[in-house]
Parts: C-alpha cells; sequence; structure tokens
C-alpha cells in the first residue's frame, strides 16, 4: 500500500490544511536541493523500498545504487533490523538509561569490541558518524593531553565543527574556515608529511580513513597504514581510523581495516595495522537507525575519562539508546558473518571485472578503483562546450567536474540511483546495497556502458 501522498494523518483522516508533503520538503526543508532536484528531473516522490530496490509513488522502481552513502548495507528495510525493533518495540524494557547503567549498551560494547579485535576495549555511543569523530578526537585530546590533531588532507568526516576542522579544503568547511582548530593537514599518502606533521610533539592522534571515498576512492595501501602506525607509535600520537562509510562490510571485511595482510604476529583478525581508535556509524544502525560509535583501544578511555569527575564530560543523552543498540546487534551479526563477508567479496571481484571489461575501451574512462563492493570510476569530462555548468543554467556550479554528473544523469534514465564523490565529481561512486544481486549487477554494468556510449558520442 503506498503512503498517502497528501496531508492525510496516519489515522487516514484528511489534514485541515493539506499540505504536499514532498512540496513540503522543498520550501521547508532544503529548498536549494528541492529545486536542484526538481530541475534535474530526479525529484522523486519515493514511497516503498526493499533491498536494493526504492519505488515512487507512481510504481516506478529504481536501483539504488547510492544506499544511504553506505548505510543500507543490509538494503533497505532488512528482515533482521525490522524484527529486532519489534522485539523492542514489544517487549517495554527502558528505552533510555540516563545516569543508570545501560545492558544494551554493554552488549553491544561487547561485540563490536571483539569484532574488532584484542586491542579494544571501550566504546562511546552517538548518534551519527560526525559525533562518532568529535568523541574520537575529544577523547585522543584529553588522553594524551596534547593539543593539535593531524588529519589525512582530502577527507570526509561529517559536518561538525571539530569533524570540519579535519575536512577537506573546498565547500564543505570553507564558510567556517576563520573558527575551525588549527589542526594539521597531511598530504595523501605521504610518509615523510606525516613523520614531518609528529615531529613537534604536540599531536594527540591522527586520523585517516583507510580509503578516502569522497576524495574519489582513494586506497590507502597496507604498508603506508603500516608505517603510520609505527611513525604514531614512535611519536606518542594515537592512530584513528574514520571507518563511518568503509567499516560494516562495505569492502568484503567487517571493517577496512582488517583487509591488511597478517604479520606473522598478528592477532585473530590478522590486522597488521590496527587503529588505536576506531570510528563507525551509518551501517551500524542496519540502515534504519541512527548510531554512531567510537572504539576505543586498551585503556584510552580510562586515561582521557576516568575519574569520577570526568567520567560524564563527553556525552550524548541518546547515545546507547536501547533501541539503536538493538538494531546495530542485529546488522553486527548479519553484516559479520563469513559467510556473508565473503558473499560481498566474490560479488564485488565479479562487479568489478565485468565493469572494467565494459569500460575499459572508453575514451573517457580515467580510473577504476574498487575494493569488495565499493568502487570509483574516474571520467574525464566530455570535450564539448554543452558539457559545462554555465551552458547547463548553474553558474555556481561552474569550475566543478560535468563529467560524474551527466554520467549519474544517465543512468538515471535506466532506472538507476548513483552520485558521484562529494569532493570530486569526476568520480562517480559505486556503493550499492551488499545484498545486491547479479541481475542488478548485471543492469548496472550494461547501463554504464551505454552511458558512456552516449556521453562520448555527444561529445
Ligand atoms: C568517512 C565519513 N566520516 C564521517 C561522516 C559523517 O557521518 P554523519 O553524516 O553520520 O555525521 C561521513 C558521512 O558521510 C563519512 O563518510
Amino acid at each position: 500500500m503506498p503512503l498517502p501522498e497528501r496531508g492525510d494523518d496516519r489515522h487516514g483522516r484528511r489534514n485541515l490544511n493539506p499540505v504536499d508533503r514532498f512540496d513540503a520538503y522543498t520550501r521547508h526543508v532544503n529548498p536549494a536541493l528541492g529545486q536542484f532536484l526538481k530541475l534535474s528531473g530526479r525529484d522523486l516522490r519515493l514511497v516503498r523500498a526493499e533491498g536494493c530496490t526504492v519505488e515512487d509513488a507512481s510504481g516506478r522502481r529504481f536501483d539504488d545504487w547510492i544506499a544511504g552513502f553506505g548505510s543500507q548495507n543490509l538494503g533497505h528495510n532488512p528482515q533482521v533490523i525490522k524484527d529486532a525493533i519489534r522485539r523492542h518495540l514489544d517487549d517495554d524494557a527502558p528505552s533510555l538509561f540516563v545516569e543508570n547503567l545501560n545492558p544494551f549498551a554493554g552488549e553491544l560494547a561487547v561485540r563490536l569490541t571483539a569484532a574488532a579485535g584484542p586491542s579494544f576495549e571501550v566504546c562511546f555511543f552517538c548518534n551519527s558518524g560526525a559525533e562518532a569523530v568529535e568523541a574520537a578526537l575529544k577523547t585522543a585530546l584529553a588522553a594524551t593531553g596534547r593539543p593539535r590533531i593531524a588529519y589525512a588532507a582530502g577527507g570526509y568526516h561529517g559536518s561538525t565543527l571539530g569533524a570540519l576542522a579535519c575536512m577537506a579544503e573546498g565547500i564543505y568547511r570553507a564558510p567556517f574556515d576563520a573558527v575551525l582548530a588549527p589542526f594539521v593537514a597531511v598530504p595523501w599518502d605521504d610518509l615523510a608529511a606525516l613523520e614531518r606533521a609528529l615531529a613537534p610533539g604536540d599531536i594527540a592522534g591522527f586520523l585517516v580513513e583507510p580509503i578516502q571515498i569522497e576524495a574519489g576512492v582513494r586506497v590507502a595501501s597496507h604498508d603506508y597504514l603500516r608505517a603510520a602506525r609505527a611513525l604514531c607509535q614512535r611519536a606518542g600520537a594515537l592512530l584513528i581510523y574514520d571507518e563511518v562509510q568503509t567499516g560494516m562490510g562495505r569492502t568484503g571485511e567487517l571493517f577496512a581495516f582488517h583487509r591488511n595482510p597478517p604479520r606473522p604476529s598478528a592477532g585473530a583478525q590478522g590486522t597488521g595495522a590496527p587503529p588505536d581508535i576506531l570510528v563507525l556509524a551509518k551501517a551500524l544502525g542496519g540502515g534504519m537507525v541512527p548510531i554512531g560509535a567510537a572504539v576505543f583501544g586498551e585503556g584510552l578511555w580510562q586515561r582521557a575519562f576516568g575519574s569520577h569527575l570526568r567520567s560524564e564530560i563527553h556525552n550524548s543523552t541518546f547515545g546507547g539508546n536501547a533501541l539503536a543498540c538493538r538494531a546495530a546487534l542485529a546488522a553486527l551479526s548479519a553484516l559479520s558473518d563469513p559467510a556473508f563477508l565473503s558473499s560481498v567479496r566474490a560479488r564485488g571481484a565479479a562487479l568489478f571485472a565485468q565493469l572494467a571489461e565494459a569500460t575499459s575501451g572508453s575514451p573517457l574512462v580515467l580510473r577504476l578503483t574498487s575494493s569488495g563492493l565499493l568502487g570509483g570510476l574516474q571520467i574525464r569530462d566530455p570535450p564539448h562546450p554543452w558539457f559545462d555548468w554555465k551552458n547547463l543554467g548553474l553558474d555556481d556550479l561552474a569550475g566543478h567536474p560535468t563529467g560524474g554528473a551527466l554520467l549519474m544523469q544517465r543512468l538515471f534514465r535506466h532506472g538507476i540511483l548513483a552520485q558521484v564523490c562529494g569532493h570530486d565529481w569526476s568520480v562517480l561512486r559505486i556503493e550499492p546495497p551488499l545484498t545486491v544481486d547479479e541481475a542488478t549487477c548485471a543492469r548496472f554494468v550494461a547501463a554504464v556502458a551505454e552511458a558512456l556510449t552516449w556521453l562520448a558520442e555527444m561529445s
């Protein structure tokens, strides 16, 4: 049954002042985004979602290759998460445990620390990725007593002021630059620069994503992460991985850092370069419930906040609420299942092999990178004056690449929802639900091949 489109209330009674809820979004939530979607013909009225598919009010179905930017790893409305939520609604347990022992947070922390590896001990729970990044930064600062954070340039860590102080240069941070903390940007994949940044001894932690998705799906090498870890250890700085988007199975391992080849002495997860702090969110809530987590190595949280006076100075009222924790426990079980992770690796390998074959002959393709079911297809801008934001009537976007956006727009005509990377619009992100099936992958590959041919012929 489609949801009522106009202002009916939840009992089916007609609202006295009927409002079109979709139009209301444009008017009252995000006018510029609403107008942009309308202009590009993508102002969908989505009413239903299941697995990899979303459906609009007229019954049109779309394959979702955005997947909530890596939140819908289990697909839309996964049964295991719905069941967990229902169980919580049915048993009348407390939802919040403010100033009380929280058994759901306790259980989730046990399971998450065990899943991350033998060196992890404590979790802080919150409601989003940005908040989890804040928790990691504040804990690093408080635990070390040092004043600054170093971060890998080009990253994306969220919209709060602390996270923004570690954000790539550009549109997300520029309006706020004047008030951002003077943290230290370290060029990507540059160990000498990291060593120089750490040399003064005032760096509390180094924040890096094992794969910088928004920068165009840049994959850090195992050697880089291992060397970064050694440099941090030597300098007394903490290594912090932001796995908000790469975590929870996306790369075919539960966490991207688990992909590192094992050293002989490595622990059960065989990781060559575990972080001191692991930052998670998005798919941790099963795609249905907001939850973020910062997972800390042994002793860290205690060093930062382990006195009675300090035990509650970093907190969040709804952080670790029962509903979110129960959804996360179900998500963690499903996503850490070895058979599931192996299916992600197999599906990813097949998808990217087919995509490489289908796109390698295109004069527009510059690069295809992948890891598990995460990828980036970089294309050059079609060399035709029409393909310019000014000529498309969007002067304020001038200077940004158009190629990825044009590809995405063409895919839409094939019934595929896709997006470019936030910091590099020349790269189409490839990030479907991890439950994506072979037929959906085949549709995507065929559509990308057609779209590239169309763009090349038009240029
Ligand atoms: C790597 C990374 N870190 C942090 C965030 C911020 O997460 P949230 O939007 O939940 O605040 C994002 C969001 O896209 C992300 O991709």
